[in-house]
């Protein structure tokens, strides 16, 4: 069958075909039936059945015989190491970590943060939580103390774990004493902590709350994988929403399970043993579905990779782990394509490596560029597909499925929709558009297995932010059409998310934050086009009356007040002063204008606009930090 009968098939007949996907997972009790809709619009995917994650990405295939295979390959250029850990030895490792974890009361339900680089022990962690049924909550290392206390105060967990310290090209990231911090700000505090000493950096560790990685685990009886039903939260990831308090994406186990598993072959294109590499971070929803879930519990192997696509040392890097390892697909962000191209325009580093085993590259995070495409395209030569998801779906809404059937490339756009996404374009009173036609991008409900079911301890949130606009639908917050051939394009966001390096930003996040130093009364965060980052954030800010400090110095305080609230990886760099900003009549700050301004592009002038010359203003302001040239 090829893509278009089966894409069919799991719309007409959903319980049919998702119940025969769930036939490669190993169940402890199989489910009755597929979807469970007594709820809706609240949806769950095999919901009575039994089985656990860890068995299924890690003890199954031991038990297969394929115990000697390499799970993990570690390679780290920033600390100069490499190595592998098999199949036998992950399953030793995790069965120790999580029976060391219910020794100390960590049981099925507890949320367990954790905070670690990108290092193999992640994996178990995580792996671990899923073997007794524990929820965890991964923090990226990008965020600063604040963030991750907001996140503790949040899901509330019995203990973290976490590294001493993380690497980033010339400079260690001291993740102990941001933990530290964040425990003290947060109104909810752990039980205890494990902290994973690393060599670069040895934590001082708080007597009685914190123990060492090592020791924890000493002498205690390993875990067996503990069954948990279909609809147990596997994980909550926090994401960007509109303002500072994040989403916690919840992920239910079983419908994550079997839309992993389908994904690797009919999309990655992948079979087992095979190695896989996702160039992420756990941090992200990529790499907990790509770096860990996915390959592991299809049998792959899979790349922990502690290092940049630049500068690590060199543009190479990338092309040495695909030829080192022999990775037959290949993940990453157009950002970091980007940024080799931008070094290494004519890729004479890859002159130097062996990539023919490469099947494909795969693309997502953030639009696609054109010319990235095709520069890839040409140097590597292998199909580049771009392909359309968010961590709240945790795999691909549109794909090219390349394990199925290889669907012609058109560049811009992500191909189209994957079994289950009965995708929609809808004008704003919720009717769907002719193909061709730009409108809001919505997937008729129910949402298929592996997507989130609902918000931690946030129901009425998750209805108010994505069922409401558009009833019977889920809202993406893209933008896009869908061409007469079905294909899909992306255009740009609906909300206040914007999309920085390939990260998920929130400006509404920034503008809470400019908006408590002491001479702000007003402001406006806006993405702004960026050749590198696709897009960098921007901040405007109205002084209040009577402050007559240096602009430059405030702007200053600002940018260091983002960098220790959100952390370094808002990259929140830029902040102007103005006098005003532009709004309509009623008061709605116009940031799409901004947006326009800054990227010198035309713009029609909104009747609704208050004081049209404060554009002029906004553009010299503009103009003073390189933008709004055109
Ligand atoms: N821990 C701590 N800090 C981190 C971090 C992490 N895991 N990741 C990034 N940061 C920091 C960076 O060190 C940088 O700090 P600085 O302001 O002190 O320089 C800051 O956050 C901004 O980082 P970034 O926006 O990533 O810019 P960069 O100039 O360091 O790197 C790229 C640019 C393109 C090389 C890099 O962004 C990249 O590799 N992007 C690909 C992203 C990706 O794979 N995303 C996954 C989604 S699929
Ligand atoms: P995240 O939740 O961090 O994965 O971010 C999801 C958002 O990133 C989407 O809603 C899109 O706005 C954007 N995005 C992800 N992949 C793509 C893609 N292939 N093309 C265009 N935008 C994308």
């Amino acid at each position: 069958m090829g893509y278009k009968e089966i894409y069919e098939r799991s719309l007409a007949d959903p319980e049919g075909f998702w119940m025969e996907q769930a036939e490669s997972i190993d169940w402890v009790r199989k489910p009755s039936k597929a979807l469970f809709d007594d709820n809706a619009p609240i949806y769950e995917w095999f919901s009575d059945g039994l089985v656990n994650t860890c068995w299924n990405a890690v003890d199954r295939h031991v038990e297969a015989g394929r115990g000697a295979q390499a799970a993990i390959i570690h390679d780290s250029p920033v600390t100069g190491t490499k190595h592998r850990i098999s199949y036998a030895q992950l399953r030793s490792r995790v069965a120790r970590l999580a029976g060391a974890l219910r020794a100390r009361g960590v049981e099925k339900g507890d949320r367990v943060i954790i905070y670690m680089p990108m290092v193999p022990e992640a994996l178990e962690a995580m792996l671990a939580c899923a073997r007794i049924g524990a929820v965890h909550s991964v923090v990226f290392g990008g965020f600063a103390a604040h963030e991750l206390a907001v996140r503790i105060d949040d899901c509330a967990p019995k203990c973290i774990i976490a590294a001493s310290c993380g690497i980033e090209p010339g400079r260690v990231v001291h993740y102990k004493p941001l933990l530290d911090g964040a425990i003290e700000q947060a109104a909810h505090k752990p039980e205890f902590c494990v902290i994973f000493q690393r060599e670069e950096e040895v934590a001082r560790l708080i007597e009685g709350r914190d123990h060492d990685w090592h020791a924890f685990q000493y002498g205690v009886e390993p875990a067996d994988c503990l069954p948990v039903e279909g609809n147990h939260p596997a994980y909550i990831l926090y994401t960007s929403g509109t303002t500072g308090q994040p989403k916690g994406v919840v992920r239910a186990t079983a419908g994550h399970l079997v839309a992993l598993n389908w994904s690797m072959k009919n999309i990655y294109n992948v079979n087992p043993g095979e190695v896989f590499w996702a160039a992420s971070d756990v941090g992200w929803v990529v790499g907990h579905s790509y770096i860990c879930y996915g390959p592991l519990i299809h049998g792959n192997t899979t790349i922990v990779f502690e290092g940049k696509p630049v500068g690590t040392p060199d543009a190479g890097t990338f092309w040495r782990v695909i030829s080192e390892h022999n990775v037959r697909s290949f993940f990453t962000a157009p950002t970091a394509l980007r940024a080799i191209k931008r070094e290494d325009p004519e890729a004479k580093e890859l002159a130097k490596y062996d990539i023919s085993n490469l099947r494909a590259l795969y693309l997502a995070g953030e639009r696609a560029d054109p010319d990235t495409i095709q520069w890839a395209q040409r140097v590597m030569g292998v199909p580049v597909y771009d392909h359309w998801w968010q961590t709240e779906t945790g795999w691909t809404i549109a794909g090219n499925p390349a394990g199925l059937e290889a669907l012609p490339v058109k560049i811009g756009s992500p191909t189209v929709a994957m079994p289950g996404y009965d995708v929609r374009i809808l004008d704003e009173g919720g009717h769907e558009v002719p193909p061709g036609t730009l409108g809001a991008i919505a997937i008729r409900l129910p949402l298929p297995p592996g997507t989130l079911p609902t918000l931690w301890n946030a129901e009425d949130r998750y209805r108010k932010s994505y069922l409401t606009t558009f009833p019977g639908y889920y809202e993406t917050g893209d933008a896009g059409m869908k061409d007469e051939d079905g294909y899909l394009w992306i255009m740009a966001r609906t909300d206040d998310v914007i999309n920085v390096a390939g990260h998920r930003l929130s400006t509404g996040a920034m503008e809470e934050v400019l908006a408590s130093h002491p001479d702000v009364a007003e402001c406006a965060v806006i993405g702004a086009a960026d050749e590198l980052k696709g897009q960098i954030p921007v901040g405007f800010l109205c002084l209040s009356k009577g402050v007559n400090r240096p602009h430059a110095e405030i702007a200053a305080e600002c940018v260091k007040l983002v960098r220790e609230q959100i952390g370094p990886v808002a990259a929140f760099r830029q902040a102007v002063v103005v006098d005003r900003l532009p709004k309509t009549r009623s008061g709605k700050i116009l940031r799409a204008i901004m947006v326009r301004i800054a990227d010198g592009q035309d713009f029609k002038m909104p009747a609704t606009i208050d004081d049209p010359a404060i554009l002029d203003e906004i553009r010299e302001a503009l103009r003073g930090i390189g933008l709004a040239r055109g």
